[in-house]
């Protein structure tokens, strides 16, 4: 028999606390439903003591949630508990997550006591915890620094108070993966009693192994782990779920664990956050980011196109991400370009192939990626006379309102547009969508900047979809609208 692992996931709170990424109650709102629907254990749904704001979301979110605890967090101090205790009110299972500096450098040099009066505390504030709830978790802060045996007498004071989930946080991201393993079996080993609680693994991602950490943590015994979507959080961020998520599933008969996590849910939600918290997510990330499924060396895309499991050991669809991508660069065979040509309707063959490979070479020395209307041009069907090009650009905006004329050319044909938005891609697109007539949805919208400066290139990638397609647009300019409105055409123009 396989052992659950608890998804606790504090998107909304540890990933929140991001400079950038905060949420108003609706979108929180929104990422609580969603993170429901993928099927989380426990929603940390803020800290109601720190601002009316995060009161407020958490009782809100609890009034909304069904199947997940509801878990607010405190420090060790009244007023925090009596707070967290009444903005959970309305949740059908609430939990509080209390705790307090475990290490001697917490203990002395922040909160400048002693690890008796530590324990103490800790003791205190679990107890009165329990007072309002049946579900308290104690947090014991940069666990991944803390003496052994001191953390030990810590945990079990805390389990002897009441905690139902002690909470063995890497603060600082500084554990390694076999230290953190040794910590928690240390725990598990000598914690008297340890069999009355869950051990949770709280690791960030500072020297890049959170999500070593917390599998090292779950292999050792603890049965929670505290994960953020896309891995967002504080400084180099949290362990991520999506990763932990298919670490499990991907190592089920080794590890012996599962979770209730509807893998399926992943990309959906890892885009919705991306969107609603304007945190995008690097390229190469794992799982979700947008070259995580993508492949460009002629190797691997003439081995994916034999069999998939050739260089992916996810299927994408698994994850909800709509298809694998075999990008066409200089360095694609001519087996990427013979199943390009055939998703295009121009299928091919030896000799016939083999010139048009010529051909593609030729181009795709001068181009970063070769798209599909290169490959139409090519075939003698100009672009010009199926997609949509943009002849010009005029934006203009004040503090409230903008205004956008766009004209584009199609089979020699001029139409124009104006059309207004609440800020000027608002407004450019509107009057695209104006000529195009398509019912288009637009997915993904993300800005990046390549060096950062005031007069950098700004890359836009968009994503669209129709009629349940998804379809990407790239556009780059200095001028971030012109940049937008070359990729929501060039999104279009793949429909
Ligand atoms: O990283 C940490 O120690 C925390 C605690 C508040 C749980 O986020
Ligand atoms: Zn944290």
């Amino acid at each position: 028999m396989s052992d659950k692992v608890y998804i606790f996931d504090t998107t909304l709170r540890d990933g929140e606390q991001v400079p950038g990424c905060q949420l108003n109650t609706i979108e929180k709102i929104e990422v609580a439903l969603a993170l429901e629907e993928l099927g989380v254990d426990v929603l940390e749904a803020g800290f109601p003591i720190s601002s009316p704001g995060d009161f407020n979301s958490v009782v809100e979110v609890s009034k909304v949630i069904t199947n997940p605890t509801i878990c607010a967090l405190t420090r060790a101090v009244q007023k925090d508990i009596e707070v967290a205790a009444d903005a959970l009110k309305f949740a059908k299972r609430g939990r509080i997550h209390t705790g307090i500096g475990s290490s001697d450098i917490h203990i002395i040099n922040k909160l400048h006591t002693t690890r008796e009066k530590i324990l103490e505390k800790a003791a205190w504030a679990t107890k009165f915890a329990r007072n309002f709830v049946d579900d308290v978790e104690f947090f014991c802060e940069d666990a991944g620094r803390a003496d052994l045996a001191f953390l030990a007498k810590m945990v079990e004071t805390v389990i002897a108070n009441g905690a139902t989930v002690v909470n063995i946080p890497d603060t600082t991201g500084y554990c390694l993966p076999d230290q953190y393993h040794e910590k928690i079996k240390y725990l598990m080993n000598n914690v008297p009693n340890i069999d009355k609680a869950i051990l949770s693994c709280h690791c960030h991602n500072d020297l890049g192994m959170a999500t070593a950490n917390s599998i090292a943590g779950l292999r050792a015994g603890a049965r929670q782990v505290e994960v953020t979507m896309n891995g967002i959080g504080e400084r180099a961020g949290n362990t991520s779920l999506e990763e932990v998520a298919m670490v499990i599933r991907s190592h089920q008969q080794e590890l012996n664990l599962y979770t209730d996590i509807n893998i399926k849910k992943i990309y959906p939600t890892s885009r919705l956050i991306t969107r609603l918290m304007r945190m995008p997510v690097q390229p190469n990330k794992a799982i979700v980011g947008r070259n995580a499924f993508s492949h460009s060396s002629g190797i691997h895309q003439d081995g994916v196109l034999k069999n998939r499991e050739n260089y992916e050991i996810i299927d994408p669809h698994d994850v909800g991400v709509p298809e694998s991508l075999i990008v066409l660069t200089a360095r694609s065979g001519r087996a990427a370009l013979k199943h390009r040509l055939e998703k295009i309707g121009f299928p091919m063959e030896k000799e016939e192939l083999d010139e048009m490979y010529t051909r593609f070479l030729d181009l795709a020395d001068t181009k970063k990626e070769v798209y599909d209307e290169d490959l139409l041009e090519m075939l003698g069907h100009s672009k010009d006379n199926r997609i949509y090009q943009l002849e010009s650009l005029e934006v203009s905006s004040t503090d409230k309102e903008s205004i956008a004329n766009v004209s584009l050319v199609k089979n020699e044909q001029r139409f124009s547009s104006e059309a207004r938005g609440n800020g000027p891609v608002d407004a450019m697109i509107k009057a695209i969508d104006n000529i195009v007539g398509q019912q288009v949805k637009l997915e993904e919208y993300l800005v990046q900047a390549i060096t950062g400066g005031s007069n950098d290139v700004g890359k836009v990638h968009i994503q669209v979809s129709h009629d349940g397609v998804f379809h990407y647009g790239f556009g780059s300019d200095t001028n971030i609208v012109l940049a937008s409105a070359k990729a929501y055409i060039d999104a279009l123009n793949k429909i």
